[in-house]
């Protein structure tokens, strides 16, 4: 197979959910499709259990599953799909967002009846400023929930999206009888016998045609009639073009723990999803066809064996061919490296890979050598852009607990911000140290990881923070006038960037307003 049609092959993507709508489940379906896994029950759900704050052991297996898990990739009708999982705990939604960086398109659970809920509006946000494409699966359709056009309102509302629905729900709850799908002119009908479930598909191009009336009552299969009719005339007509420029979101409904409506939710998928992208670096476009080998590092993973400090850092292959045993330029620390032992997924196996393709991702051992957004390549200088740090929302100062180790706590520090689990800053008055993280949970982890993996010992000072912002400004006198006056809110971040840190929201608006030239960036991308 020629290297093109290796790339074509691909379809690298990631499901996002907010906790409980059904992200595990469907997955699994999706591997079971392809074959990949053959029980159901096989794919462990990576959620962080919500009674786990206090106890870090069970956190650090939990992660540890998610290793395993962290790329599932199978075959299916000729391709290679390679599915992206996300960390489903709103404390590691900063994980989620890098792992965004490395897919080239995403697929949305949403429980009909909880709707829009909070998580998913934040990591859509965040595809919709990388305009990634984005198909909609609207779950648990055997529970009762909202009626779909209120879904779909809600949807286009509160994620901005455009949807364009490509199946449509016949009833719901007890009432549900199965989807008609417009866009392969099918009726799928859902039988539930007890528990299991069986799904039939019959060709039905004309909704019109009384034969609706054998399948469906004569209620349903009105309310189908006029509802299709409405969805033709107030949504978008499916184009591909416009789904890939992610202007317009398919949607589908079913219900995956019955796996109902995944088969039609994966054929749609495989037919029109994006092959690999290429992807911006700050010197050039970087397309998967070009011939030299080039990749970055999205995620980074600590082993959870503390007896060795290896981590496994994710690389997603840009483009080229990714060879075993081969020098390649690791451009931040200008050095030459090859790896041994690239690791493929395919569901829960890992295997040595020899070569590996754009649109793939391949786990490399690393002993310390790699931070989040390192880039790799045959020896072109390119930094890859899209992997931008979240301004932090909860600070603490760290201090060191255990004097004689203060080397080792630096190491740790060193390490863990690598690995982007919080993110430190220092201060400009008097070189103090704060962790800033999303969510409460990491300062557990951090506090637990010190003491396991590096033998350090730390505690945590309360500081009066909000928010931390990245600045900017044209004028270098004026960006000094400002760093003078603000000397005592001013740190550098780990790769010496100016941050200002804001007591409080009011503080922030009171500044930006008596600096206006100024620039505050809530993200370090700007
Ligand atoms: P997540 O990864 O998005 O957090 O969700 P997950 O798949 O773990 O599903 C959350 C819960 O919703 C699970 O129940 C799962 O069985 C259920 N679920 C998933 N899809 C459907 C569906 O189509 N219909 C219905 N009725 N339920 C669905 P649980 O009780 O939390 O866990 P479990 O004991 O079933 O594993």
């Amino acid at each position: 197979m020629s290297f093109v049609d290796e790339i074509n092959k691909r379809r690298t993507f990631a499901i996002i959910s907010h906790p409980d709508a059904g992200k595990t489940t469907l997955t699994e379906k999706l591997l079971l499709f392809g074959g990949a896994i053959q029980v159901a029950g096989a794919v462990k759900s990576n959620k962080i259990k919500k009674t786990a704050t206090s106890d870090f052991m069970e956190i650090e297996k939990q992660r540890g599953i998610s290793v395993a898990t962290s790329v599932m990739a199978f075959n299916y009708r000729g391709l290679k799909i390679n599915i992206l999982d996300t960390p489903g705990h709103m404390d590691f939604q900063e994980d989620t967002f890098r792992t965004l960086t490395a897919a080239d398109s995403v697929i949305v659970v949403i429980d009909v009846a909880k709707g829009v809920e909070t998580q998913t509006e934040k990591l859509v946000k965040v595809c919709r400023m990388r305009k990634t494409p984005i198909i909609v699966f609207i779950n648990k359709m055997d529970r009762e929930g909202k009626e779909a056009f209120d879904l779909l309102d809600e949807i286009e509302q509160k994620l901005g999206l455009k949807t364009c629905p490509l199946s449509w729900p016949i009833g719901m709850g007890q009432r549900f009888k199965g989807v008609y799908n417009m866009y392969e002119e099918k009726l799928n009908l859902f039988t539930a016998h007890g528990k299991q479930t069986e799904e039939e598909t019959i060709e039905f191009t004309d909704l019109s045609n009384p034969d609706l009336e054998k399948y469906v009552d004569e209620k349903p299969a009105n309310e189908l009639r006029e509802e299709v009719e409405m969805v033709e005339e107030v949504y978008p007509e499916f184009v591909r073009q416009d789904y890939l420029d992610g202007k317009i979101s398919p949607v589908f409904f079913g219900s995956a723990i019955n796996n109902f409506g995944v088969k039609e939710l994966l054929d749609c998928f495989v037919e029109i999803a994006p092959t690999p992208l290429p992807r911006i670096t700050e010197e050039r476009q970087v397309n998967p066809t070009e011939d030299k080998f080039s990749g970055f590092v999205f995620k980074i993973h600590a082993n959870i064996d503390p007896r060795h400090r290896d981590r496994i850092a994710f690389l997603r292959i840009c483009s080229g061919i990714f060879k075993r045993n081969t020098n390649y330029l690791h451009i931040r620390q200008n050095k030459k490296m090859k790896f041994s032992n690239p690791t493929s997924f395919m569901a829960e196996k890992k295997s040595v890979v020899d070569e590996a393709y754009p649109g793939d991702i391949v786990g490399l051992y690393d002993s310390g050598n790699f931070k989040i957004g390192d880039t790799v390549t045959e020896g072109e200088i390119l930094h890859f852009k899209g992997i931008p740090s979240f301004s932090p929302e909860q600070f603490r100062y760290v201090n060191n607990a255990d004097p004689l180790k203060s080397k080792q706590l630096a190491k740790g520090l060193e390490q863990l911000m690598d690995e982007g689990v919080a993110q430190l800053f220092i201060k400009d008055l008097n070189g103090r140290k704060i962790i800033g993280t999303v969510g409460a949970l990491q300062f557990e982890v951090i506090q637990y990881r010190l003491k396991h993996e590096y033998g350090a010992s730390c505690d945590y000072e309360p500081v009066n923070l909000a928010k931390a912002c990245w600045i900017e400004c044209d004028d270098a006198a004026k960006l000094k006038e400002f760093t003078t006056r603000r000397k005592r809110d001013m740190a550098v971040d780990k790769d010496g960037n100016m941050v200002f840190l804001a007591e409080s929201k009011w503080v922030l608006k009171t500044v930006q307003e008596s600096f206006p030239e100024i620039k505050f960036h809530f993200t370090s991308e700007f």
